[in-house]
């Protein structure tokens, strides 16, 4: 695809304010609200979240503002990209694989986001049939137990989602979407914040214990997978190593400032996963459930609190239309690379990519779907479908991707002229390069053999 086609899909981001919406939106989505507390739930707590907070700031965001920055040198989708920079920079064509992998990565991604969007979808609707008044654990428990094992009612959901996002992609990202965002996204913010009132207010000495669970420092929990797992979740979290960062930074304007774009990003994201945290965590103990329950920790916890809160039914219905809206706005983001690969590779035009790609993407989300319930036997290395794809992506292909990309721009980038578009001092500029080049790379490098190393 030419560059002016790809300019054409995304003009309307070219504000610094319209391009820091569309990256927190792509940033916060289910990763933030349903993945990383039950992730932080089955990681023993503490160790987990404090791992992930300090991956989130040293690692994701310098790689965050790399993606940027290299995406807005090559001014095209993430493959080419990393192809021209790599060639106007003298380097090897190669390092088109950063974003070959990084597409395939969004591509397997998005297959098992839409099925959770497919949840978060139906819920509104479970919420607005008043289905949780007055309901503890245990009903919201059988509630959700019975909802997996209903596989049409999941596939019609995951249908669903995937049309949106389909359809949204294949329009274009209209004024519409993105002025939906800046009213759901403050919207989300303040139903959390209401929400961890309420979970203070009812469960009282739970929300001390749920803080302490969530941050206070034990260590002793901490192994290889808890580290791995926290290094991946903030690539997530934040969108990286899928080139999708790199292709919104094609997009952006000499004059904005990455690095503080990227603190107000990253300050965001972690914003939204710690009101998640504590909005859940009291919840679980108070209603003695299980912090380690796996995917199905929101969906059982927070229906508890709108069955017995005033206005719950609403406030569910609003709550799962701003998640449902969350999700959507990192599911476009994930299929766009993918759509923009084949409109560029093959003769189809965007609409038919689009469709391809979504129907290629939703059968994949069958098999997921179905590793809840008829196929949960299923196994490959002890894990079902839809955990073998997370593992793989955010465990690997996340993490590798973003030390190539890291690698790339520490040590294959002139850095004279990473110092000019990030316009630090001399000073800063030491600490930049000591990160980028020695800190970072290391430490993935490391946690990725810590990971995989036999417990
Ligand atoms: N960052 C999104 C979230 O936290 C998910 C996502 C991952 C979106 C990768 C785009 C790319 O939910």
């Amino acid at each position: 695809m030419s560059t002016s086609t790809m300019k054409k899909n995304h003009s309307q981001w070219s504000s610094r304010i319209g391009f820091m919406l569309a990256a927190a939106g792509s940033a916060v989505g289910l990763g933030n609200i349903w993945k990383f507390p039950y992730m932080a739930g089955e990681m023993g707590g503490s160790a987990f979240v404090l791992t992930y907070l300090i991956f989130m700031f040293v690692i994701g965001l310098p790689i965050l503002v790399m993606e940027w920055l290299i995406g807005r040198r090559g001014q095209k989708n993430p493959i080419h990209t990393m192809e021209d920079v790599a060639v106007s920079e003298g380097r090897s064509r190669s390092w088109c694989w950063v974003g070959i992998i990084g597409v395939l990565g969004s591509f397997l991604i998005l297959s098992f986001y839409s099925v959770i969007g497919g949840w978060a979808t139906d819920y509104i609707f479970l919420a607005g049939k008043g289905v949780f008044l007055n309901a503890n654990g245990e009903v919201t428990g059988k509630i959700f137990t019975d909802f997996l094992g209903n596989v049409n009612h999941l596939l019609t959901w995951h249908t669903v989602f995937m049309g949106a996002t389909a359809f949204i992609v294949a329009m274009g990202v209209g004024a519409g979407l993105e002025r939906a965002c800046k009213v759901m996204m403050p919207g989300l913010g303040i139903l959390l914040l209401v929400l961890v009132g309420y979970a203070a207010y009812v469960s009282g000495p739970y929300f001390g214990e749920a803080f302490r669970f969530l941050f206070t420092p034990n260590w002793s929990a901490i192994n290889g997978t808890a580290v791995l797992a926290a290094l991946g979740h903030a690539f997530f979290s934040l969108s990286l190593g899928m080139g999708i960062m790199m292709a919104y930074g094609s997009y952006l304007g000499k004059d904005v400032n990455l690095l503080s774009t990227a603190r107000t990003v990253v300050i965001l994201d972690v914003l939204v996963a710690m009101l998640s945290g504590l909005a859940i965590f009291p919840l679980v103990f108070a209603n003695g459930l299980q912090p380690g329950s796996g995917p199905g920790l929101i969906f059982v916890t927070l229906p508890i609190a709108f069955g017995n809160m005033a206005g719950g039914t609403i406030l569910g219905v609003l709550f799962f239309i701003f998640l449902t809206f969350a999700a959507l706005t990192s599911s476009i983001s994930l299929l766009e690379p993918t759509v923009e690969l084949l409109e560029e590779k093959t003769p189809m035009g965007r609409k038919t990519a689009t469709i391809v790609s979504s129907v290629i993407i939703w059968a994949i989300g069958i098999a997921c779907l179905l590793a809840f319930n008829e196929w949960s036997d299923i196994k490959l290395f002890d894990k079902n479908i839809f955990d073998l794809l997370d593992y793989l992506t955010s465990k690997i292909m996340l993490p590798v991707t973003g030390l190539g990309t890291i690698i790339f721009g520490g040590w294959m980038m002139r850095q004279t002229l990473i110092r000019q578009e990030l316009n630090l001092s001399k000073s800063w500029f030491a600490i930049w390069t000591f990160l980028t080049r020695f800190v970072i790379p290391i430490a993935v490098i490391l946690i990725l053999i810590y990971g995989f190393m036999p417990e």
